[in-house]
């Protein structure tokens, strides 16, 4: 008896261990996704664009790129919209989608991915969140940085487009204070917080401690 909670102290012991070496190892942040358009971090600090968005309208709308892309774009987060004619209802933006590119000539409409697919990624390399969205029945990735800017008052979206030609990676940032932690705090409190994995490791180091006295 003795020799198992000794092993199990032991364990313990390896996943404080864990816990405290592993971020520094991997030195990756992650933000979980609470919808489509808000995360949290590890620390609890959200990222909320909220507030940025329209509903059944794209906020951002025929954008020219500032680059050589003569391509225009939409963007909308939060929430879908849709936009053009419908010509091939699975490629095009008359279903729902986030981003939108058309042709120079207004005629074609390609559809860059929707709300569904949104997924936050921490880059390392560049230290920023991206929230990238896939298209459902091609390769077209939009990848949105979230550049926070404490100072900016209205929002900005820079459209770069498919900066590598033929890539199918369509490249926007997104400035603004919503993009900074806590920037645009959630309005609604979350009610349900859950157990931090502090609280868990305290709740485990208690049931050890326990079985320890008592056996
Ligand atoms: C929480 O973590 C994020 C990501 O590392 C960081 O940017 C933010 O400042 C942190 N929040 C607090 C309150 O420390
Ligand atoms: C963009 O256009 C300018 C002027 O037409 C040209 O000099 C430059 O090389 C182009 N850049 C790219 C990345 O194609
Ligand atoms: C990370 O960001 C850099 C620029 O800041 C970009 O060149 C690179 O492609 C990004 N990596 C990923 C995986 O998105
Ligand atoms: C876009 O995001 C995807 C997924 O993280 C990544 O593989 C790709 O390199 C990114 N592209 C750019 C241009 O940032």
């Amino acid at each position: 008896m003795a020799r198992s909670v000794g092993e199990g102290f032991n364990l313990l012991v390896f996943i404080v261990f864990l816990h405290l070496v592993f971020p520094l190892l991997c030195n990756s942040e992650t933000c979980t996704k609470i919808n489509s358009c808000v995360c949290k971090f590890s620390n609890g600090s959200v990222i909320n664009l909220t507030p940025l968005a329209s509903k059944d309208t794209a906020r951002w709308r025929d954008k020219a790129t500032s680059t050589n892309d003569t391509y225009r774009y939409f963007y909308n987060p939060c929430f879908d919209f849709k936009e053009g004619p419908a010509d091939s209802p699975l490629e095009d933006c008359s279903t729902e989608v986030a981003a939108c590119q058309v042709s120079p000539d207004h005629k074609l409409y390609y559809n860059l991915g929707n709300q569904a697919s949104a997924q936050f990624h921490w880059n390392n390399t560049g230290n920023v969140l991206q929230l990238v969205y896939q298209a459902p029945h091609t390769r077209k990735q939009t990848n949105v940085t979230l550049v926070c800017s404490s100072e900016s008052s209205s929002p900005k979206l820079d459209v770069l487009g498919e900066i590598n030609s033929g890539s199918e990676h369509y490249v926007f940032n997104l400035i603004t204070k919503c993009a900074c932690p806590d920037g645009c705090p959630l309005t609604s409190p979350h009610t349900d917080r859950g157990l931090s994995t502090g609280s868990v490791l305290i709740l485990i180091f208690f049931i050890f401690l326990t079985i320890y006295v008592i056996g």
